[in-house]
């Protein structure tokens, strides 16, 4: 297994079998201080910057979390437009993040341009951090997700995942990607122009995963062990910022995860969300027994404290 010192965490593309389970294997180690709501000085002396190109609630603060528990330091930007990036400079990836490299010890970027987190990482000597990027891919959501599942079901292998709303959402590359290295079955529901592209179930298909493709939630709820959701109604990825127009539409019956459908759910399915949602998922399903996307929160902040300490050598 190669180590993940100093590594760059971009893409799951690759992320191999052992790597997984060394990184829920750490994250176990880790995760009894969030659950105490301890802070420990494992990372203590190291800092992170965080480079928000694109708006953030849990990434970027479950990021900031988990270095405080940890005892690090954070600094950074979540609004470009107040930097030199966002203004009449317009500064380039590659000059901005040449310079933060000299403020901290690894930078977690999100970006609205597919591939600008690898980009930055070209040109910075300290590791960098994927926080998502355009419609490109979202490591470290998918690594909590799967820690989730790992946590709630005790196993990845042998389960279903049944993946409803947009697949040209960064969590569904990402989640794909790392299913090719579980045994575990991949059904997707989307509308026809948000669905797979053919390039990427043919890029899947070389590593022998398929995914099988059906059109309402009702066709495929039944198989489920987990419920992965993402919005159809939702922003532009691509956009630095999009505002809410007066009228944003609502969710078709079939991409949708109701009470009523979830009476014909296997009692143990459980529903994760990476959030934030729109009607897709009412609140009442909260108090199901199927949600879980509470806990995939706090295990965000577990999994991010597990790949600061990897990444910045204070774990092996
Ligand atoms: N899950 C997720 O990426 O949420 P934020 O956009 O709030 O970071």
């Amino acid at each position: 297994m190669r180590s993940f010192a100093g590594r760059d965490i971009l893409s799951l593309k690759g992320f191999e079998r052992a790597e997984f389970e060394h990184v829920f294997e750490v994250a176990d180690e880790l995760e009894p201080i969030a659950r105490g709501r301890r802070n420990v000085d494992l990372l203590a002396g190291k800092t992170l910057v965080t480079a928000f190109y694109q708006p953030s609630t849990r990434t970027r603060l479950a990021h900031e979390a988990a270095m405080h528990r940890l005892g690090g330091h954070v600094l950074g930007f979540s609004d470009a437009k107040m930097t030199r990036a966002g203004d009449f400079y317009q500064e380039s990836i590659k000059d901005t993040v040449h310079m933060l490299e000299y403020y901290g010890d690894a930078l977690v970027m999100r970006h609205f341009q597919q591939g600008a987190p690898h980009e930055a990482a070209r040109w910075t000597s300290i590791p960098v951090i994927n926080a998502g990027d355009g419609w490109g891919e979202h490591p470290t959501q998918v690594l909590t997700d799967l820690y989730t599942v790992q946590r709630e079901l005790g196993t990845v292998d042998g389960l279903t995942f049944l993946c409803i709303g947009d697949m040209r959402m960064r969590t569904m590359h990402s989640i794909a990607y790392a299913l090719t290295q579980f045994d575990a079955e991949m059904i997707a529901i989307a509308p026809p122009d948000m669905s797979l592209t053919d390039e990427f179930k043919a890029e899947l298909a070389e590593q022998n995963f398929t995914i099988r493709e059906v059109d309402h939630v009702r066709d495929a709820i039944a198989e489920a062990d987990v419920i992965y959701m993402e919005p159809v109604v939702q922003a532009d990825y691509t956009a630095s910022r999009q505002e809410r127009g007066e009228d944003v539409g609502t969710t078709p019956e079939q991409y949708r995860v109701t009470r009523e459908v979830l009476n014909d759910a296997k009692p143990s399915s459980i529903i994760l969300h990476s959030l934030p949602r729109m009607d897709e998922l009412p609140p009442d399903v909260d108090a199901t027994r199927h949600a879980r996307y509470w806990e995939e929160a706090y295990y965000g902040v577990v999994m991010r404290m597990t790949l600061l300490s990897l990444i910045l050598g204070a774990k092996e």
